[in-house]
């Protein structure tokens, strides 16, 4: 394993340790969640944990986590999630979040709002002083307006390009919208940015998690952190 997936791994393993029996799971998307995936399933086969359920983020974790033996659940019979386990592309000094590179971001917000703790696992690469600084912001939009959308996006200062998937064919959610990359470089204000945002008829959802992280749990050369969000 490369260092940075070692990384990963014990980020998630530490936040792992916060997982209880009886426990309703929000389950993110993406590489680190990965780790937190196996040994969650490991736990449950082995016996150390008892009636968890989990409402997976995308079809990727449910069928990760099926493979693994974790059973699932959805809103429908749970509409609170005690403990949500997820990554995050770039995380700022208040715990503000960019995500969806793995395009779940819509999904991921949900369950995030509906989570009464978050926990999100890093490695220090990720860390930065204002977010845009790493990474662009994934913008969730219907596929009949994302060219408007686009225009849009850029009125506000940012350059757009429209996802792909690796077979070169236009990138598609599991709700099957497409996704806008956008690189605005640092934010200044990214709660106005994300009320311009939704405000907007087309888009969906965007990759700016403000507020929602209860928790970041980062894996770095010199060991892990726990950071929390001041109440
Ligand atoms: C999925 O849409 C994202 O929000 C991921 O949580 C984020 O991209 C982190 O992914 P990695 O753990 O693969 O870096």
């Amino acid at each position: 394993m490369d260092e940075r997936s070692l990384l990963k791994q014990k980020a998630a393993l530490k936040a792992v340790e916060f997982v209880e029996s009886g426990m309703v799971l929000g389950l993110g998307t993406g590489s680190t969640v990965r780790y937190a995936l196996e040994a969650i399933g490991e736990r449950v086969r082995e016996g150390s944990l008892k009636g968890i359920v989990g409402i997976p983020s995308s079809k990727d974790t449910e069928k990760k986590s099926q493979d693994l033996g974790i059973p699932l659940t959805s809103f429908q019979e749970h509409t609170t999630i005690d403990l949500t386990i997820d990554g995050a592309d770039e995380v700022d000094p208040d715990l503000n979040l960019i995500k969806g590179g793995g395009g779940a971001l819509l999904r991921e917000k949900v369950i995030a709002q509906a989570s009464r703790r978050n926990i999100i696992i890093v490695d220090e690469g990720k860390l930065s002083p204002c977010l845009g600084t790493l990474f662009q912001v994934p913008v969730e939009v219907i596929p009949f307006a994302w060219a408007l959308e686009a225009a849009y996006i850029e009125r506000l200062g940012a350059r757009v390009n429209l996802r792909k998937a690796p077979d070169g064919k236009v990138y598609e959610t599991d709700q099957g919208n497409v996704i806008l990359d956008c690189r605005f470089g640092p934010i200044k204000e990214p709660e106005k940015l994300a009320l311009d945002l939704c405000k907007r008829a087309g888009i969906v959802e965007h990759g700016l998690f403000l507020g929602l992280a209860s928790d970041v749990i980062v894996a770095g050369k010199d060991g892990i952190r726990h950071l929390k969000r001041e109440r």
